[in-house]
């Protein structure tokens, strides 16, 4: 049985980035024979400080962004992580089953934790054995994200790996991750090597889920570029990873190829490329963003929607949390 699962950290608002290398595949991969699961990963948001307020506010407005989007929670279920207390028991039967080696690969953690690693969380360093609890919880076949969580999904797979093994049993699957395609990769507006990232401090460097029309064709105006025409040929476009970026951007929007959209623009400089670029980043974004300021208004709505989720959630967790409890031989009633 195909099982299709992913989450997004509350920690600040969404960006294109997010959009295409995550909520937009979501809402495409919901017409296909699979359980959908989507949810708001709080506990993550937590291993750094959050005010409480905001990360309520946070939690909400992912999910909205969620319907925004398109998902739809007649075809997948939409939760916060915390709601479901399964993640958290088997994050710490993981914690048990993932080594030390492994987490002290992790570039997040060194990215994140920066030159004082003694006064990051705890929880900050054993992030991923979370992650893998998320998806390994659910029994998920299917995980769709970003190139950025590359290694996260590693680490999953290693812990399905290793749990199976060390208790002889073959009882999670080895999920398959999905980065396919231009989104998985958005580079931020101002510098092609930097990821477009909700931290930058430039608000230029993004483009927000919240933004309007004029916003968005500002900053596609004001985008970091160079000063050749676009090639004929996707080859043309390493080394110059700023072209890169906003050529991959109209080619993920526009649901195309990198090749089609050098097809029309080759030849052509930025000057005419641009102007188009950001036509089209405003029609695909617009009307998301007019959802998502009509959703927010309603949060009762939302919290609707996610204690539907959060049940239909916890129903699925619940005896896989009792299995794994049998496997360990933790007592688990009788
Ligand atoms: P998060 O919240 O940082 O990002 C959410 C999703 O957006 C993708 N993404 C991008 N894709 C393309 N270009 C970018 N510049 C870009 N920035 C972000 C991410 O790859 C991700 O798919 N640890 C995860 C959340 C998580 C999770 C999980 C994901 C927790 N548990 C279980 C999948 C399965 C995170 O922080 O994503």
């Amino acid at each position: 049985k195909k099982r299709i699962l992913s989450g997004i950290q509350a920690s600040g608002s969404l960006h294109l980035g997010n959009y295409l290398g995550a909520l937009k595949k979501f809402a495409d991969m919901q017409s296909d024979d699979a359980e959908r699961f989507f949810f708001i990963a709080d506990l993550h948001a937590i291993t750094v400080w959050q005010e409480p307020q905001k990360l309520l506010d946070q939690t909400r407005e992912i999910a909205a962004c969620y319907l925004a989007a398109g998902v739809d929670i007649e075809k997948s279920t939409i939760f916060p992580q915390s709601a479901v207390t399964g993640h958290v028991e088997l994050a710490w039967i993981f914690n048990c089953v993932a080594r030390l080696g492994w987490l002290d690969r992790m570039t997040q953690f060194k990215d994140k934790a920066g030159k004082d690693k003694e006064r990051a969380s705890v929880g900050l360093y054993t992030y991923p054995v979370l992650q893998a609890a998320d998806i390994l919880l659910y029994k998920a076949t299917h995980v769709p994200v970003g190139e950025d969580q590359r290694q996260h999904l590693e680490l999953t797979r290693d812990v399905a790996k290793k749990f199976n093994h060390d208790f002889e049993v073959d009882y999670f699957p080895v999920p398959e991750t999905l980065y396919q395609g231009p989104g998985a990769r958005i580079m931020s507006l101002r510098d092609g090597m930097a990821k477009m990232s909700k931290s930058d401090p430039s608000d230029n460097s993004r483009i927000n889920l919240t933004d309007d029309a004029d916003t968005i064709a500002s900053k596609i105006k004001k985008a970091k570029s160079d000063a050749d025409v676009l090639p004929e040929a996707a080859e043309g476009l390493e080394n110059r990873p700023e072209a890169k970026n906003l050529v991959g951007i109209y080619a993920a929007l526009a649901g195309t190829s990198v090749a089609d959209v050098l097809n029309d623009f080759g030849g052509k400089g930025f000057g005419a490329f641009k102007p188009a670029l950001a036509e089209v980043v405003v029609e695909k974004m617009a009307p998301i963003s007019q959802r998502l300021r009509g959703l927010l208004a309603d949060p009762a709505e939302i919290d609707r929607v996610l204690k539907i989720g959060a049940d239909r959630a916890n129903e699925v967790a619940a005896p896989v949390v009792k299995d794994v409890k049998k496997i360990v031989g933790l007592w688990a009633g009788s």
